[in-house]
């Protein structure tokens, strides 16, 4: 549920000085790497963020695909909330995922997403549509804070 139109080198060196220059109040990004030797296997966002609101929309990507399933997701998914609720004080985290993505779905149950809905056949994919879940975590609801 990326974006879909062609990237060229000149539009991903600037989308890449943009997280850069950390001027976007709007965004944070954060690179997954391997602690044993910094390779990057993924990264995670977020996204759209409303400081009035106080909320923002969560994205990850595990892009090396044999280390999926083995726990990375959901220990940078921790860490993107902590920094969520702590640092920026935002109250509400969301995620619009596909409803066939079983693996991204369970990642967002465990750690304490509620199902606030479905978007029925929003996402256009391989020549269907395909419903969009949207799922949320309120700081109240995280565990980790109300101790
Ligand atoms: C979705 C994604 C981020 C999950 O990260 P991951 O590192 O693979 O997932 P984890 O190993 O941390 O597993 C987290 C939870 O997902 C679930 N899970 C893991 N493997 C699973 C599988 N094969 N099938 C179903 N659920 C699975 C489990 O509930 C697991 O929790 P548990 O370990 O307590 O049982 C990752 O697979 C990915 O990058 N996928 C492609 C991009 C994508 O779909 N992004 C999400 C868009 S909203």
């Amino acid at each position: 549920m990326g974006f879909r139109f062609p990237v060229t080198d000149v539009m991903e060196d600037r989308w890449y000085d943009k997280v850069l220059d950390g001027n976007d109040k709007s965004l944070a990004y954060f690179a997954i790497e391997l602690v044993k030797n910094s390779r990057l296997i993924g990264f995670c966002s977020l996204t759209d963020i409303d400081y009035q609101s106080s909320n923002a929309q969560f994205g990850i990507m595990i892009g090396d695909t044999k280390f999926q399933g083995k726990g990375v997701g959901a220990e940078a998914l921790a860490h993107t909330v902590e920094y969520a609720f702590r640092s920026l004080n935002l109250h509400r985290i969301y995620v619009m995922v596909r409803g066939t993505n079983e693996r991204a779905v369970n990642l967002f149950n465990q750690a304490g997403f509620k199902s606030e809905g479905v978007m029925r056949e929003h996402y256009f994919v391989n020549g269907h549509y395909e419903d969009v879940m949207i799922m949320s975590l309120l700081k109240i609801d995280y565990p980790s804070l109300s101790k």
